[in-house]
């Protein structure tokens, strides 16, 4: 069983981009700059736009903390998207998702400027990925794909299982893993759900990519012998002996599940630091005009 260290993969790759960043700088060009728009205190939120900031740093990117209460209104973030839509100083910017309830997340995300959505949520970049064209990827999904490349997994032909259709993970993933090329040529099923006998089905995987939001779903009896296991899931379970009284697990059951495994990522260090290195990609592309 091979543990994919995502966290060192893209700690790796993060200093590749640090290394061209240096380079575009000393020939003149301006330094990548993303910005991330918080709105509300959710602590999970909190954290995970502060490790986008810190990845910038890493990767010698120019970054921007945008924080607003929870009582910001939808119409006022419409008015800060534009602003960031109009600002030629910012290459790209991501609203962290979940919005306070009163905010429409669709409604925000179409105003988003395609060539600066960085995150890949955009129905335009969506569309674009979809029909293999220039786009600015899905961050988790894209991360996912490194993960792949990077361990040379073979992907052609295998069958492949996603749990989960969500519109940021489980869909995105779903359609760059059937996409020809590589890493893709899989035979794809999605289940989610409503999907009858999931167990079943995931037994048939080569390789396993779990997008459900429940611990330790995938269990041993679920996966075959050999199979690659992708975790994306991030639960936080009670725990008394940490000092904070939780911890992150995954979707899958690692300890019964990884020993059957060729390959599989853990939680944390896992997906997690790949996404954010994603961004980063996307970001780099952005500054670039590589997308559009
Ligand atoms: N590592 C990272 O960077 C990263 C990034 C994003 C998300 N995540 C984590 O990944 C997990 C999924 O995130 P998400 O945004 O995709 O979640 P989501 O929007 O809640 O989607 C969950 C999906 O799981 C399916 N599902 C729920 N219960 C199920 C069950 N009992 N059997 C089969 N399918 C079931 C749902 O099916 P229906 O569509 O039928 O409801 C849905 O499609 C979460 O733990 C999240 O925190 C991690």
């Amino acid at each position: 069983m091979i543990l994919i260290d995502g966290a060192g993969l893209a700690e790796d790759i993060l200093q590749e981009i640090r290394q061209e960043v240096d380079l575009m700088v000393s020939n003149g060009k301006k330094r990548p700059h993303l910005a991330a728009v918080l709105i509300g205190d959710n602590p999970a939120s909190l954290s995970y736009v502060t490790n986008k900031v810190k990845s910038c740093e890493t990767a010698g990117f120019k970054s921007t903390l945008i924080k607003r209460d929870g009582n910001f209104s939808e119409n006022e973030l419409a008015q800060l998207i534009e602003e960031l839509n109009n600002d030629s100083e910012i290459d790209g910017y991501i609203v962290q998702l979940p919005l306070p309830r009163h905010i429409d997340a669709d409604k925000i995300l179409l105003l988003i400027d395609p060539k600066k959505d960085v995150d890949g949520f955009h129905p335009l970049n969506f569309g674009r990925m979809a029909q293999g064209l220039p786009a600015f990827l899905p961050a988790t999904p894209s991360g996912i794909l490194q993960m792949l490349e990077r361990y040379k997994i073979e992907t052609d032909g295998k069958h492949c299982v996603v749990i989960g259709r969500s519109n940021i993970v489980g869909n995105p993933m779903s359609i760059l893993m059937a996409r020809k090329g590589y890493p893709g040529n899989c035979t794809v099923t999605i289940v989610h759900s409503r999907t009858h006998n999931i167990d079943e089905i995931v037994r048939q995987a080569d390789i396993v990519i779990a997008a459900i939001g429940i611990p330790k779903f995938v269990t041993s009896e679920m996966v075959k012998d050999g199979a690659v296991v992708i975790d994306v899931g991030i639960n936080r379970i009670a725990d008394t002996s940490t000092k904070s009284g939780f911890r992150l697990v995954g979707d899958v059951d690692f300890e019964n599940v990884a020993p059957k495994c060729s390959f599989i990522t853990p939680v944390p260090k896992g997906v997690g630091p790949m996404t954010v290195c994603a961004l980063m990609i996307n970001t780099l592309k952005a500054s670039k005009s590589e997308i559009y």
